[in-house]
């Protein structure tokens, strides 16, 4: 071991710590829809609950539930039943089969928004830089909307349909009231 450098040793300290997040930087939960409803509820705020309760984003995992995505699961060479599968959990329920998240939301506001441990209290949601520190995931431009929405709607779905940003963003849009 005597031509170990120092770079070396920075290097496997770098690899074996690489799951961990940097210095400084907090790691996120999810918190599940539940949570975020508790808020975004009312009138006043957009209720943006009962418009993702009206997409179908929230029957998510419903789809997963049935004979018809059984045998596509079955036809991709999985063994186990589509709702049991990391490989069809990854896109249909909220960030993924290791979330810790109830699969059954199907694909909740922190799909897009984020895990929100940090930034769900109301003395910083109303603080947006320090959500913005705190988790939540910011959208510079619809490009970066639209980004987001194929990190799912990709041909790496086994049903992927063309994906036309502006048609399905209308079916979905949850904003607030203009005041
Ligand atoms: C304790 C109540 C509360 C909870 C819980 C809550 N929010 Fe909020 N949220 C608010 C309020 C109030 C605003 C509006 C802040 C404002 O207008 O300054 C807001 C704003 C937002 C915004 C817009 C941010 C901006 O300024 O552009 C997003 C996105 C958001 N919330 C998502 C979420 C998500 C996702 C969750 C769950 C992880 C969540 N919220 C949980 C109260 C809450
Ligand atoms: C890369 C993300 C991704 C993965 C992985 C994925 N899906 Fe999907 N799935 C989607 C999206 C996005 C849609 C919505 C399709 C659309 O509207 O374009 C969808 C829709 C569906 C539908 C409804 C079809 C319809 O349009 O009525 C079924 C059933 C389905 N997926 C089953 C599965 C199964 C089974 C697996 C695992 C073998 C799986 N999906 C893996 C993203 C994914
Ligand atoms: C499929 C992705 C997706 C899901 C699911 C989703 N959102 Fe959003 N949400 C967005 C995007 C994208 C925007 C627009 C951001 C922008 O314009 O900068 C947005 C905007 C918002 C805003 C700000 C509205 C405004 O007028 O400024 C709030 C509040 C919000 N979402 C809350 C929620 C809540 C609560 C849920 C769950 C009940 C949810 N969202 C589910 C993607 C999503
Ligand atoms: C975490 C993965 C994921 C993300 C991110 C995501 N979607 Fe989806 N989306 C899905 C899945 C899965 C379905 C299929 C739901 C079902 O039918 O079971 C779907 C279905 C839809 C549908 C219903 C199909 C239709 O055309 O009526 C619309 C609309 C849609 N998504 C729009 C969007 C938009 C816009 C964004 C980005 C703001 C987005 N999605 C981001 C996974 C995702």
């Amino acid at each position: 071991m005597r031509t170990t450098t120092i770079p070396t040793i920075l290097l496997l300290l770098g690899v074996t710590m690489a799951p961990a997040p940097a210095f400084g930087q907090e790691t996120f939960t999810y918190v599940g829809v539940a949570a975020c409803g508790k808020c975004h509820k009312t009138e006043k705020i957009g209720n943006q609950l009962a418009i993702w309760e009206g997409t179908k984003h929230s029957k998510a995992f419903e789809s997963l539930s049935t004979p018809v995505a059984d045998s596509i699961a079955l036809a991709k060479g999985l063994t186990t039943k589509a709702a049991d599968s990391k490989e069809c959990r990854e896109c249909h329920t909220t960030g993924g089969p290791d979330s810790g998240v109830d699969a059954k939301e199907g694909v909740g506001c922190e799909a897009c928004h984020n895990a929100g441990s940090g930034y769900r209290v109301l003395k910083i949601m109303k603080d947006k830089p320090t959500a913005v520190e705190k988790g939540l995931r910011t959208f510079a431009d619809a490009a970066a909307i639209e980004a987001q929405c194929r990190t799912c709607h990709n041909e790496r779905s086994p049903t992927a349909k063309e994906f036309d940003f502006k048609e399905r963003w209308e079916k979905i849009k949850h904003l607030r009231p203009v005041e």
